[in-house]
Order: structure tokens, then C-alpha cells, then sequence
């Protein structure tokens, strides 16, 4: 069975001080997990949690990437820039992403290209709103949203991870139950099969609402092989827990 992967978002929040205590608080009370274990922070803060997670079984990831390669576009990181703080993941076209910033299926297929192309992993999150859901449109939403990423110029789909983030379970407190989940996840994994041989291999994460609770049960589920988990990855006790609960 492949490994999981748990990721931590932290979204817009920590600071130096509450990173420390968290880091070293993971470190201390992870061991050797059986499953990949990777921290998404802010950009500011990518070299302390570097420093911090040095020699341990913490991947550093970053939350978002600019689509563009180097130049005159004030506020971004490029993938370059990230992969000068030995950044293994990135996230792309997280639902705040799309929401807030106005990405779009073209945007996110760009940046997990750029990601690609400097030798980090793009999580390339999907997923539907209420009002989507409730309007029977789960599926073509989300097949649509993987649909621009499945054939990347010179790259193949195994090399992404694909993340199943319902929107309306992100911060809510209101988790897909694991079938609900397993339901979305069969359907990204037969349209990856549809495109490459190796789709039994990639890794589909589901996030929204995931906590040390629920973590197992949703873990357990045939096509859920990790989560991307934000709130309950602020908390070291909580984290810790989901961490363990991915075997
Ligand atoms: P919550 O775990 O806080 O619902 O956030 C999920 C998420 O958006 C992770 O990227």
C-alpha cells in the first residue's frame, strides 16, 4: 500500500515564537511515522521552520506559487524561491486560492507547471461548494478542476497529488463523512486511471474539517491516502493524533 501523506496547512497564521513551540513540540512527539509528514506555512516563515525541521521526518510545503518565473510581480514567491528553502510541496489552487484571489483552472494548471518544473510537488486541490453540491454538481466540478491539470506539458499526472477539500466543509466543523468523501475520491481516481497507468499510485488527500476524531475513519476509506488538514494542524496534540491514525 502506498505511503500517506498527512499535511499540515497553517493557512495565515503563527508567528515565531508559536512556530517554535509547535515545531519542536511535532518533533518531539512524532518518532518515526509510518506515514509522510508535511508542514504548508506562510512564506515569511519557510527558513525557521527549515531550520526547525532539519534532520526530521517534516517535509516543508508552501501554500501557494506564483505563476510567472522571476520578474516584476511584487507580492509573489517563485518556485525557484521556494526550492531555495527546500520546499518538497506546494499547494495549488486551494479553494482560499480560487475564492479570494480569483484563480482560476488555467491559473492553478500554470503554477503546478512552474511547481513541476522546479522539482517540487504540486497539491492540487479540488473540490465543490454547498451550493454546488446541493445543485448535483460535486462531480462535474471536481472532474473539471482536475481536468486542467491532468496533462501538463511534459509531465506526467503521478508526479501531482490531488487534494479533495469540499469547500463546504473547510473550517466549518462540518467533515464529509468518509463516504462522502470516498465517493468524490473514486471519481478523481477513475478519471486519473483514464489518463495514466500509474493512477493507482497518486496520492489523493482529503481535507476539510479533519481532526484527530474523525481522522481514522476517513483514512481508512480505499482512495483517501492522506489529509490536508488546517485548524486541527495548529494544535500539536491534534496533529500528532491524525499523524498517528495514518497508517
Ligand atoms: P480545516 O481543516 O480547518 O477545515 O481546513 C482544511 C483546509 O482548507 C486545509 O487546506
Amino acid at each position: 500500500m502506498m505511503k500517506k501523506l498527512i499535511a499540515g496547512n497553517w493557512k495565515m497564521n503563527g508567528s515565531l515564537a508559536a512556530n517554535e513551540a509547535l515545531v519542536r513540540a511535532l518533533r518531539d512527539g512524532m518518532g518515526a511515522p509510518a506515514c509522510d509528514v508535511a508542514l504548508a506555512v506562510p512564506a515569511p516563515y519557510l527558513a525557521q521552520v527549515q531550520a526547525l525541521a532539519a534532520g526530521s521526518a517534516l517535509a516543508l510545503a508552501a501554500q501557494d506559487v506564483s505563476q510567472h518565473e522571476s520578474g516584476a510581480y511584487t507580492g509573489e514567491c517563485s518556485a525557484a524561491m521556494l526550492r531555495d528553502f527546500a520546499v518538497r510541496y506546494v499547494l495549488v489552487g486551494h479553494s482560499e486560492r480560487r475564492q479570494y484571489h480569483g484563480e482560476t483552472d488555467v491559473h492553478v494548471a500554470v503554477k503546478a507547471q512552474r511547481a513541476l518544473a522546479a522539482g517540487i510537488t504540486p497539491i492540487v486541490c479540488v473540490g465543490e461548494t454547498l451550493a454546488e453540491r446541493e445543485a448535483g454538481q460535486t462531480e462535474a466540478v471536481v472532474r473539471r478542476q482536475l481536468a486542467a491539470v491532468i496533462h501538463l506539458n511534459g509531465h506526467c499526472i503521478s508526479e501531482v497529488i490531488v487534494a479533495y477539500e469540499p469547500v463546504w466543509a473547510i473550517g466549518t466543523g462540518k467533515t464529509a463523512t468518509p463516504e462522502q468523501a470516498q465517493e468524490v475520491h473514486a471519481v478523481l481516481r477513475a478519471q486519473l486511471a483514464a489518463a495514466s497507468p500509474h493512477a493507482a499510485k497518486i496520492r489523493l488527500l482529503y481535507g476539510g474539517s479533519m481532526n484527530a476524531a474523525n481522522a481514522a475513519q476517513l483514512l481508512a476509506q480505499p482512495d483517501i491516502d492522506g489529509g490536508l488538514v488546517g485548524g486541527a494542524s495548529l494544535k500539536a496534540v491534534d496533529f500528532l493524533q491524525i499523524i498517528a491514525a495514518a497508517q
